[in-house]
């Protein structure tokens, strides 16, 4: 049987935490073996929001493929590519940014977060917002559709977006009446969310996220500087004590139990004590991945050689998705 088509991407804006680890990349390594699986390396869709930093998204690319594969990502099984290299995407962005309104993307929940986000670069109350930006959207949509796309594992944050895409789809099959693409389901990931070490969403820019290539000393500074509150032993009330928590379901996702399993293991411990067997224990269940991760750095060629495999693949599914939309659009001159 023919398999189904998975694909997902990650914006190349810095190293991979164990955030991603848990939340997205667990779950590709499980399921590359059932798809015919793609991971992007969103490059065009990281610099409709560093066009001024460009250097920080080259960096990241490698960065972002080396995390990937030291998680368990087989190039063998999944085709890993960056998105820059796929000139089809820029192509079928084009076609596609006729088919939904500007009000729509306008509205998308998603980006209207971001830009709130950004005021630097798109103002106060958004009025500097690019086309690009405002249009990533569409470039997603056909990020998905380039591969005929069935199934996109991504979080929550993601959904309009795949709305957006079904939109798209949708009018495209009716306008030009074909049916070329399959419709694109979200996968969203069924670990809970973990949060970063001050409580806040774990992110780079917070600067509250254990990475996988960090050092095992790093991340145990970082563990023992972990926020937690003034309670004496270990719980679980992500409502009246959101920090210490998020450390323990950081526990039970090391170990593959429940959070209160883990609170009845580390019962007698204090916070410090905690802190100190989290720090040891992550360490030890991140040394595997860290290894594999330093073998890679030490022969970036190969991770080059990765990529302009995924490449020349992608190529050629991506001219024969654009030969059959350019047919339908009666642009194949
Ligand atoms: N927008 C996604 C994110 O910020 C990254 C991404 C780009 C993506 N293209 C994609 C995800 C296509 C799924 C499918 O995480």
């Amino acid at each position: 049987m023919q398999k189904k088509v998975l694909l997902t991407g990650d914006r190349p804006t810095g190293p991979l935490h164990i955030g991603h680890l848990f939340g997205s990349l667990v779950n590709r390594v499980t399921m590359q073996d059932d798809f015919e699986s793609y991971i992007m390396i969103a490059d065009v869709q990281a610099l409709t929001d560093n066009f001024n930093n460009p250097d920080k998204v080259r960096e990241s690319v490698l960065e972002v493929a080396m995390d990937n594969i030291a998680a368990g990502i087989d190039p063998k099984k999944t085709t890993i590519f960056i998105q820059s290299q796929i000139p089809q995407i820029a192509e079928l962005t084009v076609f596609f940014s006729n088919l939904i309104t500007v009000n729509t993307l306008r509205r998308n929940p998603t980006v209207k977060a971001e830009i709130a986000e950004k005021r630097d670069l798109f103002g106060s109350d958004g009025e500097s917002v690019t086309y690009g930006f405002l249009g990533y959207p569409v470039s997603q949509a056909a990020d998905i559709t380039i591969v005929r796309a069935d199934v996109v594992p991504v979080g929550e944050d993601q959904l309009p977006m795949l709305e957006t895409t079904r939109e798209i789809i949708e009018r495209f099959h009716r306008i030009y009446d074909v049916n070329i693409f399959p419709r694109p389901e979200a996968k969203l990931s069924e670990s809970p969310r973990i949060l970063g070490l001050d409580g806040a969403k774990m992110s780079k820019s917070l600067n509250n996220a254990v990475y996988l290539r960090d050092n095992p000393e790093v991340t145990a500074e970082k563990i023992k500087s972990a926020k937690t509150d003034s309670g004496s032993h270990v719980s679980f009330d992500p409502a009246k004590r959101p920090e210490i928590s998020n450390l323990v379901m950081i526990y039970s996702l090391i170990h593959g139990i429940k959070p209160q399993e883990a609170v009845s293991e580390l019962a007698t411990l204090s916070y410090a004590n905690f802190k100190e067997k989290l720090a040891a224990d992550l360490n030890k269940y991140l040394a595997p991945l860290r290894a594999k991760r330093a073998e890679l750095e030490a022969k970036p060629h190969y991770v080059k050689e990765i990529l302009e495999m995924g490449r020349k693949r992608v190529l050629d599914k991506a001219e024969e998705t654009m030969s059959l939309v350019r047919a339908a659009m009666k642009i194949n001159y």
